[in-house]
């Protein structure tokens, strides 16, 4: 079983290697560019949950912004070699069970990333607009919103 815990700046390298490993594996688009400056900033200015094997091992994570009634996901990965047995999906509910009444998830996915849209629908995210021409290869972003009263 893993364990949840928040992230902090200390979890940068385990971070940086899921997402390089994926960047060389993954064989959808990911959307956006991440640098190690961006994954940085984003540990040290925003949140972050990740899924901890027994062994301390980092295998997934989410990270997230806060404002006022909204939380938007910036980024998810989970580790290249766990893929598929259900440490996202996980990792996402604990984030929902943690929403109050008012409070919803929103992110944006590039269109052809169809595992992570698979999973957002599975969740019962709601498609909500679209952006074509979004991101740097011309892909299209979706968004997608989870509203815990829907
Ligand atoms: C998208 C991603 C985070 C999913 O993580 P994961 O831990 O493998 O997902 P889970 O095992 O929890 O899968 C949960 C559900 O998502 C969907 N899903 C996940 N991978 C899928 C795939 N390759 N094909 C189709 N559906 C998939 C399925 O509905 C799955 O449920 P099921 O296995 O019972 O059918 C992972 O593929 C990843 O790290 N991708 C690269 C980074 C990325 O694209 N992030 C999203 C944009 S920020």
């Amino acid at each position: 079983m893993p364990s949840f815990k928040t992230l902090t700046s200390s979890h940068l390298e385990e971070c940086i290697a899921i997402l390089t490993d994926l960047e060389n594996h993954y064989e959808h688009p990911i959307g956006g560019s991440w640098t190690k400056l961006k994954l940085m900033e984003e540990l040290r200015d925003h949140y972050g949950l990740g899924a901890f094997d027994d062994e301390g091992r980092l295998t997934a994570y989410c990270l997230y912004r806060k404002a006022p009634g909204t939380r938007e996901i910036m980024l998810l990965a989970t580790r290249f070699q766990t893929h598929r047995s259900g440490a996202m999906r996980s990792l996402i509910r604990s984030l929902i069970e943690d929403l109050s009444e008012n409070e919803q998830l929103w992110l944006e996915v590039h269109a052809g990333n169809l595992p992570a849209i698979a999973l957002y629908e599975s969740l019962g995210f709601k498609l909500t607009g679209e952006r074509k021409g979004y991101y740097s290869d011309g892909g299209a972003a979706l968004l997608f919103e989870y509203k815990p009263l829907q």
